[in-house]
């Protein structure tokens, strides 16, 4: 089972994460490294992890960072760490592919200049160094876990990239230093090494036995469909593929050994960072949504941008994703508004063109613009509700109306931030 973003991001895929684990083995993340934020709640305490799937939080589930990740060494001490002091062990429950690329300090000095660079046509990246360590990888530069040693040959290496990435920073970017030193990050990354080391080892052939053994694996997506590198809004996007087809070559894993894909779908829309956004929202109603549904980045705390549920690009979702099932998310937050729309197609003013898909050509999304159906709001508390048949009439209207127009059916739908705030409308296990 695979459980994706089905928009921006942040549509709260960690609880879903956190909740479908109970019944599963191992918990898989394929793409991404720590720009991803999954907020979830355990034990009335707030987790935010970056790195590791929130399968940790369920003691009998192991946990896999897979080979289409980039990770950030320390990045992922820190986190254990942290798991540690809340009394989350990841001792032999946490594995790391060994041919998962590692993000290095420069990664992220690259990331940072090339964004102040860009000035006002920056992407509004996370700043964790993910597109250039992608870059080493595409260009087989990057460093992979299995070939970290402490060997001459391998000081070789590093001595050899930090002095391009140098050059790189100062005379292209012009970035005005301090600049890295070999030898410091050489030693840094053995010190790491030596933490991270027990953790290393072939996940693809792991998750394989897993799978032959008959027990349940889920695929953890990070960010969401429309950040992907081909399908999304590029050149705002991330840089790895966060659809559904990223879970197989990001984890060694067959397409036919798959069954499910739950797309998980907040019930209005948001994004972070730069880009278009053809339902964002510039009033009252945009400001409420924001306010209401605490939409700031777990990451990075920027102000997410708010506006209406496009029915429009999830249906686009639904294609590339092969989404199976939907998972509503932050119901409530719409819970105060008297009426709610949802964009059903697009109108290209120039050719009065009818789009009942999201264009690739950057003129026409610039000019293009939403049409919405309307729809009454139910004005009454959904929160914590678990039963279907407890939601207010328009509630059930406004969810089965989404699972109408995307034609998929709708398999949850989370009513709150705590596990046990959900409505389970059918068994996945
Ligand atoms: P990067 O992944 O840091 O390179 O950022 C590229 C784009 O993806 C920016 O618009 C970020 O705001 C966005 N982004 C990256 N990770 C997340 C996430 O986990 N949630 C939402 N947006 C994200």
């Amino acid at each position: 089972m695979i459980v994706i973003g089905s928009q921006w991001g942040d549509e709260g895929k960690g609880k879903l994460v956190d909740l479908l684990a109970e019944h599963v083995s191992l918990v898989v993340r394929f793409q991404g490294g720590n720009n991803a934020g999954h907020t979830v709640m355990f034990d009335d305490k707030t987790f935010v992890l970056h790195l590791i799937p929130s399968g940790i939080l369920q003691p009998k589930v192991r946990c896999v960072l897979g080979n289409g990740m980039v990770i950030n060494p320390q990045a992922l001490l820190e986190e254990v760490d942290q798991l540690l002091e809340l009394g989350v062990d990841v001792r032999g429950r946490l594995f790391v592919s060994d041919l998962a690329n590692v993000i290095l300090p420069f990664h992220m000095l690259i990331d940072k200049a090339r964004e102040t660079r860009a000035g006002k046509n920056k992407i509004g990246t996370t700043a964790r160094g993910i597109g250039p360590a992608y870059e080493d990888k595409a260009s087989r530069e990057g460093i992979r876990f299995v070939e970290i040693e402490d060997t001459p040959r391998f000081r070789e290496k590093i001595d050899r990239l930090v002095n391009d990435k140098n050059k790189y920073l100062e005379h292209v970017l012009g970035s005005q230093g301090p600049f890295l030193e070999a030898g410091q990050v050489f030693d840094d990354l053995m010190v790491h090494m030596q933490r991270i080391q027990p953790f290393v080892c072939d996940t693809a052939r792991m998750i394989d036995q897993e799978i032959t053994s008959n027990n349940h694996v889920l695929f953890e997506g990070a960010q969401g469909t429309f950040l992907d590198i081909d399908h999304g809004t590029h050149p705002f996007v991330t840089s790895s593929n966060t659809t559904a087809g990223g879970a197989c070559t990001g984890s060694g894993v067959a397409p036919n050994k798959i069954d499910q894909v739950i797309g998980v779908v907040k019930a209005y829309t948001t994004r972070v960072g730069s880009g278009p956004f053809p339902t964002e929202l510039d009033d009252k109603d945009g400001e409420y949504l924001s306010s209401v549904g605490h939409e700031f980045g777990a990451t990075t705390g920027r102000a997410r941008r708010c506006g209406w549920f496009d029915a429009c690009l999830l249906k686009e979702s639904v294609r590339v994703n092969g989404i199976t099932d939907l998972g509503l998310t932050k119901l409530d937050v719409l819970d105060g508004l008297k009426t709610l729309k949802i964009c059903t197609h697009y109108l290209d003013p120039a050719t009065n063109e009818k789009l009942d898909y999201f264009p690739h050509r950057l003129s026409i999304q610039e000019r293009m613009v939403p049409v919405y159906e309307e729809l009454e709001g139910w004005m009454s508390p959904t929160v914590g509700v678990t039963e279907y048949d407890k939601l207010p009439k328009l509630a059930v209207a406004y969810i089965e109306r989404i699972a109408e127009l995307l034609g998929v059916e709708m398999s949850l739908v989370s009513t709150g931030p705590k596990r046990e705030e959900t409505i389970l409308l059918k068994s996945f296990f």
